[in-house]
């Protein structure tokens, strides 16, 4: 039998395409300062509004919905590995930790690209890169490899699953037979 549930609220899908798209644009407008600085900012406001979501949204758009203990999170992985991975309606354990993980990162990215670029203004002719640029540079390509991760992973568990989580995330349902 066909069932579907309603999971990704609007604030949660409208955070993660925007998100998407303006991670896009931080890296297409690295070279143009002033424009990439305010995506940049752009996508600190997106988090905040997501952190505060996090606390007051609906039931799977909180934290205490997808936050699980290390020995949870252990568990899903090895069972993954063995195909026996429990289904979840919300984010799976280690789904969850994934997007802790890439909302921190970029966190850090977008407040070190802040000081690289107050530190740029003030040092015009500075002939190297400030050490803050390199972290940020270096904070700015881990966030790419966790997206890559995050990415991959749903694919994987869309298939192992039998369900599509893209179209989940784009329409805020999901459809399973029982
Ligand atoms: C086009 C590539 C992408 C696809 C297809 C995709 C797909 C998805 C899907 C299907 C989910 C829900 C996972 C689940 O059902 O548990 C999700 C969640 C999430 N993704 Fe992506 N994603 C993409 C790119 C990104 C990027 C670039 C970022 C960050 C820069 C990102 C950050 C997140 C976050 C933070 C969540 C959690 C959403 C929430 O609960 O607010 N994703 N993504
Ligand atoms: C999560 C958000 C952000 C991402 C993903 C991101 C990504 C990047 C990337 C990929 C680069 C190029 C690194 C290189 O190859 O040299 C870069 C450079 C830079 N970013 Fe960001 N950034 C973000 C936020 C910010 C913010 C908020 C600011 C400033 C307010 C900023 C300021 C800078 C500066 C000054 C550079 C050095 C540009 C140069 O080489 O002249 N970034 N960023």
């Amino acid at each position: 039998m066909q069932k579907s549930l309603y999971v990704w609220d609007i604030v949660v899908r409208s955070f993660h395409w925007l998100l998407v798209l303006a991670f896009a644009l931080a890296f297409a407008t690295e070279d143009f300062s002033v424009l990439h600085a305010y995506i940049g900012y752009f996508i600190l406001g997106l988090i905040a509004v997501r952190l505060l979501w996090g606390v007051i949204g609906s039931k799977h758009a909180r934290f205490s919905d997808f936050i699980y203990r290390p020995r949870v999170i252990k568990q899903y992985l090895k069972d993954l590995f063995f195909k026996r991975a429990k289904h979840y309606v919300g984010h799976n354990p280690a789904g969850g930790l994934m997007i802790v993980l890439m909302l921190i990162s970029l966190i850090l990215t977008a407040v070190t690209g802040h000081y690289a670029y107050e530190s740029e203004v003030f040092m015009i002719y500075a002939e190297h890169e400030s050490w803050l640029e390199e972290v940020h540079e270096a904070l700015a390509f881990f966030s790419l490899t966790l997206v890559f991760v995050h990415v991959v992973g749903v694919l994987l568990e869309s298939v192992l699953h039998g369900e599509n989580l893209i179209s989940a995330m784009i329409s805020g349902w999901k459809r399973r037979s029982e």
